[in-house]
């Protein structure tokens, strides 16, 4: 069989540059919250972080801008580690109104890709998609449409037809309070995701008008000022309606909360993790979890979490921004934050790990066991009721049921080291800062106050008296006092 040939039709051209303009500056009024509605959370990241995550896979953040108003500053706080530019819209005077403020920054590209702040789940995917088309068609406007089951709310997309039958053309835009008759019955939407170019973009958007219901300037009024102008204004339906979702209530968020869960549990599945009930876990967009590793029904994992491969994570259990070897059992009820868990270790039932901890290879940390800023090292044990805190343990070191460190004095917090191989008796306090030298015991219920030289047995409690027939004296004594 002859070898396919490759046919390079590439034809060498001076790309066209993109700018993306997010729009991020409204209050969400309709959210009733004292938080800006760009920074709600949806999959346990903003709204606006979802959107530039999308936007960095098709331009670099320099090219990226976000148009930002009401409580600009925690905006700008809260995504500023992405390296996008902002810029502020003092007076939300509209989505047009938005883009205008924003021309210096953007009229010295070729192209503008307009995204919205409160449509979070738009895939890098389809802003490629609509950019491709949009230079192809040589647009001067590209709109994402779609039909999602219920259009109510949004701007409805009206398209040019001829002799019949339905063009890529957009005749007119309406938005919801402005339909009339039929027109409610559109099903086609405004996504608010836009291709613009430039030029034609900033030579008519300053003739926007504010002549509507909300008194504001519509971005979606300049399709019809550049199609009055011999402008070409193209839709472009979306593949996926669910993923033009906007946000504007609770509800809303809700929804689209679930729906981010839901598909990022559906990755994780596809790429080897088993979820029971996945319906019942939240697991964050960043969270990466390895192969063959089972997820129980009702755990929550959140943040920059990750899990390694053959891992069993049981129901119950809520892990944020841990780092969990391969091979790792997290028994029900556990409470994992900041913390590493190293390859084989076994944790719970009903562990609180604060931040700080580090559980080494193989190592165990039972029932009603909290650490915090603790590193347990390898095959060590600490299995019940324990308080682990500010403590550096070493290797193949046994914790008795009830050990507790005695790390803050009122003013400071003090360093407990366990050294390898110690073992410490049930019940004991060891008062820090101490330490406890390597192989030594620590007798039950010792009140440990000064270091431990290794191989030592440490035993600091009463000493136990015996009286013999006591109980029976008493006894016989009690009952002579009853007659
Ligand atoms: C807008 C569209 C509508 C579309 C819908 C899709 C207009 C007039 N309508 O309606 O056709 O179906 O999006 O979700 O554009 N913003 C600013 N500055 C402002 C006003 C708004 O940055 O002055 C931002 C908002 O923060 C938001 C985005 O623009 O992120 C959209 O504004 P919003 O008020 O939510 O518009 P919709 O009523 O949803
Ligand atoms: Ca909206």
């Amino acid at each position: 069989m002859p070898k396919p040939t490759s046919t390079s039709a590439k034809t060498k051209k001076k790309p066209a540059t993109f700018a993306v303009a997010i729009l991020a500056a409204g209050k969400g009024t309709r959210l009733k919250s004292s938080r800006p509605k760009v920074l709600h959370e949806i999959g346990g990241k903003p709204l606006l972080a979802h959107v530039v995550a999308a936007a960095v896979e098709v331009v670099p953040p320099s090219s990226i801008f976000a148009i930002v108003g009401h409580e600009s500053e925690r905006v700008c706080e809260a995504l500023r580690s992405t390296g996008i530019s902002f810029i502020l819209q003092s007076e939300q005077l509209g989505t047009g109104h938005a883009v205008m403020t924003a021309r210096a920054a953007l009229q010295g590209f070729d192209n503008v890709l307009v995204l919205s702040g409160d449509v979070p789940l738009i895939k890098a995917e389809t802003i490629a998609r609509v950019r491709d088309f949009h230079v192809a068609s040589h647009a001067a406007m590209t709109m994402l449409t779609a039909e999602p089951d219920d259009p109510t709310g949004y701007g409805r997309v009206f398209r040019k037809i001829v002799r019949g039958k339905e063009t890529d053309e957009v005749d007119r835009i309406v938005e919801q309070k402005a339909l009339r008759g039929k027109e409610l019955q559109q099903r086609e939407i405004n996504s608010g995701i836009y291709a613009f170019a430039a030029k034609p973009l900033y030579a008519h958007i300053g003739k926007l008008g504010t002549d509507n219901a909300h008194r504001e300037y519509y971005l979606t009024d300049i399709a019809v000022l550049l199609r009055k102008a011999g402008e070409k204004v193209l839709a472009l339906r979306a593949d996926d309606s669910n993923e033009v979702l906007g946000i504007n209530t609770r509800m809303e968020l809700a929804q689209l909360d679930a729906q981010l869960r839901n598909q990022k549990a559906g990755e994780l599945m596809l790429a080897g993790t088993t979820i029971f009930r996945p319906e019942t876990c939240d697991i964050d967009a960043d969270v990466e979890i390895g192969t063959d590793t089972v997820i129980e029904p009702f755990v929550q994992l959140i943040g920059k979490t990750r899990i390694g491969a053959d891992c069993r994570i049981r129901s119950y259990s809520i892990i944020t921004n841990c780092e969990i070897g391969n091979n790792v059992l997290i028994r029900p009820g556990c409470i994992l934050e900041d913390s590493v868990v190293r390859k084989g270790a076994q944790i719970g039932p009903y562990s609180h790990l604060r931040p700080g901890s580090d559980i080494g290879e193989g190592a165990h940390v039972g029932n009603f066991v909290e650490t915090k800023k603790t590193r347990l090292g390898k095959g060590s044990k600490a299995n019940h009721l324990t308080y682990l805190g500010d403590a550096e343990i070493g290797e193949g070191v046994n914790v008795g049921a009830g050990t507790i460190t005695c790390n803050y004095d009122g003013v400071n917090k003090n360093v407990t080291v366990i050294e390898d191989g110690v073992f410490v008796g049930s019940d004991s306090t060891l008062v820090a800062p101490i330490r406890i030298g390597r192989g030594a015991y620590i007798g039950a219920s010792s009140c440990i106050t000064e270091d431990v030289p290794a191989d030592a047995l440490a035993l600091a409690r009463g000493r136990q008296v015996v009286k013999a027939g006591w109980a029976e004296q008493r006894r016989t004594k009690a009952r002579a006092q009853v007659k």
